[in-house]
């Protein structure tokens, strides 16, 4: 099973540029060409978050037209750029999945099932998932114990040392993580909101934070540095599962020189000297 992670796509109304200098439906529709030409194809396409900059319906219908062939397998949930609302009015089908006003679902169509929860806070630019958020997860979790599971938000609960956005992340990281640790069937958790790639442990299991398709949060490590941004590579997460492991690779959106071979007709390594006697 592949899942690609598109994530902080922050589309905008057609015209508009993200503070003022980045298309970012531009970057997206590069992201779904990319996405397109893999080979095998993605069985499943999440997106952790911040698909619109404003929560606007007219950002969310750009995002619907630009992400149109990627088909049905979409599976989106809130970041602090959207609003629950917002995303379940423009997602019929998603909000079908909900029980509530809160985008928390399960997707069972997979091998890995897909725990998706919604960890937005209205207004607020941090994360909570709340109780009902942290007892829907572990309720979803106890239903299926032999089952695993990948488990997505949009705010990461560990600090990265970029100063404004660690005090902007998953301020109930610790009751996350409680409930986590009940469940070992999760394989692995991810996230956004950081606009880059991120790699640690939590509770135990892998955790990701997806890169940007647009502009990239700076590297910035120094507590005192101010909050900005860099149009670095774009790129994406794409998940492979197999054999009850989840492996995260970094699939870089562009065109590159290659692909080169390493062997030649003959078998050996290209470019290999000549024995010299
Ligand atoms: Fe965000």
């Amino acid at each position: 099973m592949l899942i690609a992670q598109l994530t902080d796509t922050h589309i905008r109304r057609p015209g508009d540029l993200a503070y003022g200098v980045v298309d970012t439906a531009a970057y997206l529709e590069a992201a779904v060409a990319h996405i397109l030409a893999l080979d095998p194809a993605p069985d499943a396409v999440i997106v952790t978050g911040d698909l619109t900059d404003f929560d606007d319906p007219r950002e969310y219908d750009r995002f619907h037209a630009i992400t149109a062939p990627l088909g049905a397998a979409l599976f989106p949930i809130p970041g602090n750029h959207d609003s629950s609302a917002g995303l379940l009015a423009a997602f019929p089908q998603i909000a079908a999945r909900c029980a509530g006003a809160r985008v928390n679902y399960v997707v069972e169509d997979f091998p890995l099932r897909l725990v998706m929860l919604d960890s937005t806070v209205l207004g607020r630019p941090h994360g909570q998932l709340g109780e009902d958020g942290l007892a829907f997860l572990d309720a979803a979790l106890a239903a299926a114990p032999d089952r695993p599971a990948l488990v997505a938000a949009h705010h990461p609960p560990f600090l990265t040392g970029i100063r404004h956005m660690d005090v902007q992340n998953l301020f109930d990281a610790a009751a996350l993580e409680a409930v986590l640790r009940r469940h070992p069937q999760v394989v692995a958790f991810t996230c956004g909101h950081v606009h880059r790639a991120v790699t640690t442990s939590f509770a135990g299991i892998a955790a990701t934070i997806g890169p940007a398709p647009a502009h990239s949060v700076s590297l910035a490590l120094d507590p005192a540095a101010p909050p900005t941004f860099h149009m670095e590579p774009p790129s994406l997460s794409l998940h492979r599962f197999a054999e009850g492991r989840l492996v995260t690779h970094r699939s870089f959106i562009g065109s590159f020189s290659g692909p080169h071979p390493f062997f030649g007709p003959d078998g050996k390594a290209i470019g290999t000297p000549a024995r010299t006697a």
